[in-house]
């Protein structure tokens, strides 16, 4: 399957992308991922990248789009994808319908993760990451490590996201409205979108999400 998640900051996107990715044997496509591992290795698309997720902001599509698209070709896009922060605009939406009409494929389906402002403030200012490997996530409220400040999986230093701040969480949750909000309508008018509540426990967001991609099919 072909897929794109869409939904604000702290939706539950990358928790979600890992379990569905698993289930449906897809690689997790994550452009943050990807930014955050070429800033923490210090390569030249990271330092371009880093002024602007540092200051939560979109970073420019000429950066972006050819990153996402050389990722999906690396996973041999015919077999399948899940996209979780890309597109995230109505250009990146475009751009990616033509690398996919290109290769002769289409997307399967878009998710649409919804939950309220209050609750994605709370999930944000708890989230803590792993120095090691971005994919062992944990909130200090809602699934915290056994030892405070190390990660279970490995060890690990955890970490606190430079844009996770309050103020920069009000500048993604903008750019969020004005900017990603427009590629649901885009992707509805394809028929594409299945919106899901994010709210409840992350198996139970999981099984909804695993019933609406059915249901698409
Ligand atoms: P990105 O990394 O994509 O950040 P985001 O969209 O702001 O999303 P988050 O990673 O904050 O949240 P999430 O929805 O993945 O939630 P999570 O699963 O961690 O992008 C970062 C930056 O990179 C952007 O600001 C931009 O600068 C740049 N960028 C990326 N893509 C770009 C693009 N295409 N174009 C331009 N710029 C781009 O969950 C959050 C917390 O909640 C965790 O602690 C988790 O444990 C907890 N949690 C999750 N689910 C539940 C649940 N059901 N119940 C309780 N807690 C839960
Ligand atoms: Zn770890």
């Amino acid at each position: 399957m072909r897929i794109v998640l869409v939904g604000p900051p702290g939706a539950g996107k990358g928790t979600q992308a890992a379990f569905l990715a698993k289930n449906l044997s897809i690689p997790h496509i994550s452009t943050g991922d990807l930014f955050r591992a070429n800033i923490s290795q210090g390569t030249e698309l990271g330092r371009k990248a880093k002024e602007y997720t540092d200051a939560g902001l979109l970073v420019p599509d000429e950066i972006t789009i050819g990153m996402a698209t050389d990722r999906m070709q690396q996973s041999d896009a015919e077999n399948g994808f899940l996209l979780d922060g890309f597109p995230r605009n109505v250009g990146q939406a475009e751009a990616l319908d033509v690398f996919l009409t290109d290769a002769g494929i289409g997307l399967d389906a878009v998710l649409d993760l919804e939950v309220p402002e209050d609750e994605v403030v709370k999930r944000i200012a708890g989230r803590r990451l792993c120095r090691n490997n971005d994919k062992h996530l944990f909130h200090v409220d809602y699934s915290p490590p056994q030892a405070e400040g190390v990660c279970d999986v490995c060890g690990g230093e955890l970490y606190q996201r430079a844009d996770d701040t309050a103020e920069k969480v009000r500048v993604r949750l903008e750019e969020y409205h004005s900017k990603t909000e427009p590629i649901i309508d885009y992707y509805k008018q394809q028929g594409l979108v299945q919106t899901i509540s994010a709210l409840g426990a992350v198996a139970d967001v999981t099984a909804r999400a695993m019933e609406a991609l059915r249901a698409g099919e």
